[in-house]
């Protein structure tokens, strides 16, 4: 099975994560201790929040409900129902754990 990478692009922790095609970035994340909220699990909630900086994702079956057009715009994602299609770059998620 081919696995791609994430790049985690924030300040103090720059290191790429190996991911395989039947996991979620939500599960590598939180493999490897990514500080990263998550609740629904299921893409309606939005907790998990993240911004996309370069690679291309797949939601697959799943809708991203928990994603208004602004933040699509702005290039959020979904971790928690996110494949990854290519090597993707991620930045710091948005709702900070407390
Ligand atoms: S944990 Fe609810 S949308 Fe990701």
């Amino acid at each position: 099975m081919k696995s791609r990478h994430i790049d985690l692009a924030f300040a103090a922790t720059e290191r790429s994560l190996s991911i395989s095609q039947d996991e979620t970035v939500l599960q590598v994340l939180i493999k490897h201790k990514i500080p990263i909220k998550h609740a629904c699990l299921n893409g309606v909630c939005g907790v998990c929040l993240t911004p996309l900086l370069a690679g291309e994702i797949d939601y697959g079956q799943q809708q991203p409900r928990g994603l208004n057009q602004k933040e699509l715009a702005q290039g959020y994602f979904l971790p928690c129902i996110a494949r990854c299609q290519s090597d993707i770059t991620i930045a710091e998620p948005k709702v900070k754990v407390r």
